[in-house]
C-alpha cells in the first residue's frame, strides 16, 4: 500500500506506517498546487494530510486514491463531497488533540482576562508598567472565578473545555444544537440551548464564550453582528475552532464599541501552508491575543494523532474497514 504524507507527520507516524509495510512518500509542505502531480506520480492508495487542502480538482486526477486521512478532527479542508462522489473514504482522529486545543483555550482565556501579552511586550519595550496591569475595572483583570463561560459546542474539545473552566470555579452555560439539560448536567454546567435564539441568549448573559464547532454550512459565519450586539461590553471571546465560523469584520467593530477582549487561535483567511506572510486587522486591535493555529499543536496531541492515524492506516491495509470514517 502506497501513503502519501502531505504534511508535517511525527516520525513515529512515519515509522509506524513503514512498519505496516506501507511504501510511505513523505512529502511534507509540498502544497495543494502540487498534490495532484504527486499522488499521480507516486500512485498512493491513502493521502495523508493536515491543513493542506484537498480540494474536487485534487481528488478527481487521483486515480488510486482510495482514502484520505485528516490527521486532526475537522475535515473542513477536504472536499468530502468530493471524494465521497469517487468513492474515496474521509477518516479523521476525533478527540486526538481535544486536550491540547482545551488547553490553549484555558491560556487565551486567561491572556485575555490578565494581558499576559501586553504585559509581555511593554517588558520585551523595556518598560515597567504594574500601574496599568494592576487597575480595576475597565481594562483591568477581574479574576475568572465566578465569571459565567459560554461553551458552545461540547464535543471532545468542548467538554475538555468545560472540565478545566469548572476547575478555575468558572459558571459553564453550554450551548449545542444537540445538547439536553441532563447532559448538560452530567458535566457540571447549566443547559444553555440549541437554537439561535438561545445562543443570543447566551451571548448577553455571558461573560465569556469559547467556540468549539466545526466548520460546516450550518455554522458558517455564525458568530455575526447579531451574536457580536448581543455580547456584554468587555466579555471575553475565544475561538480555536475554525475562523469561517466567526464574521470577523463584525468582531473588529464589537471590539471597537464595546471592548470585548478576543482570544483567537484560528482566522477567516488564516493561510493553509504552515508559514508565510500574514497581517490579519482583527490583531492589530487592542484587546486581541493570538496564537496561530497551534491549538492542537503539542507532543503529546501530535503523537496521539500519528498513532491514531496508523492505527486507521492498519485497519484499511488489512481488513478494507475505514475507521472514523465521515462519508461512510
Ligand atoms: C483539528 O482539526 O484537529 C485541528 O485544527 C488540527 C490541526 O491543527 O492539525
Amino acid at each position: 500500500m502506497i501513503v502519501l504524507v502531505a504534511d508535517k507527520f511525527e516520525q513515529a507516524g512515519l515509522n509506524g506506517l513503514a512498519a505496516l509495510g506501507c511504501t510511505v512518500v513523505n512529502q511534507p509542505g509540498i502544497g495543494t498546487d502540487k498534490l495532484g502531480a504527486a499522488l499521480a506520480e507516486s500512485r498512493a492508495d491513502v493521502l495523508i494530510v493536515r491543513s493542506t487542502k484537498v480540494p474536487a480538482s485534487v481528488i478527481s486526477g487521483a486515480s488510486s486514491l482510495r482514502m484520505i486521512v485528516r490527521a486532526g478532527a475537522g475535515v473542513d479542508n477536504i472536499d468530502v463531497g468530493a471524494a465521497s462522489a469517487q468513492g474515496v473514504k474521509v477518516c479523521n482522529c476525533p478527540g486526538m488533540n481535544a486536550v491540547a486545543v482545551a488547553e490553549l483555550t484555558m491560556g487565551l482565556l486567561l491572556c485575555c482576562d490578565r494581558r499576559i501579552a501586553d504585559q509581555t511586550a511593554e517588558l520585551r519595550a523595556g518598560r515597567w508598567n504594574k500601574k496599568e496591569f494592576s487597575k480595576t475595572g475597565a481594562g483591568g483583570a477581574r479574576g475568572l472565578m465566578g465569571l459565567t463561560l459560554g461553551v458552545v459546542g461540547v464535543g471532545a474539545i468542548g467538554q475538555e473545555v468545560v472540565k478545566r473552566a469548572t476547575a478555575f470555579g468558572m459558571r459553564v452555560v453550554i450551548w449545542s444544537r444537540g445538547i439536553t439539560p441532563q447532559h448538560a448536567g452530567a458535566l457540571n454546567a447549566e443547559f444553555g440551548g440549541t437554537d439561535t435564539p438561545a445562543l443570543l441568549a447566551l451571548a448577553s448573559r455571558a461573560d465569556a464564550i469559547s467556540v468549539h464547532l466545526p466548520l460546516a454550512d450550518t455554522t458558517r459565519r455564525l458568530f455575526n453582528k447579531a451574536f457580536f450586539d448581543a455580547m456584554k461590553p468587555g466579555a471575553y471571546f475565544i475561538n480555536t475552532s475554525r475562523g469561517g465560523i466567526v464574521d470577523e469584520a463584525a468582531l473588529r467593530e464589537a471590539v471597537a464599541a464595546k471592548g470585548l477582549r478576543v482570544g483567537l487561535d484560528v482566522y477567516e483567511n488564516q493561510p493553509a501552508e504552515s508559514e508565510g506572510a500574514f497581517d490579519p486587522a482583527t490583531a492589530r486591535l487592542s484587546g486581541f491575543v493570538g496564537t496561530h493555529h497551534s491549538g492542537a499543536s503539542t507532543e503529546q496531541a501530535q503523537n496521539a494523532v500519528a498513532v491514531e492515524t496508523v492505527r486507521i492506516v492498519r485497519s484499511f491495509k488489512d481488513t478494507g474497514r475505514c475507521l472514523n470514517c465521515v462519508n461512510e
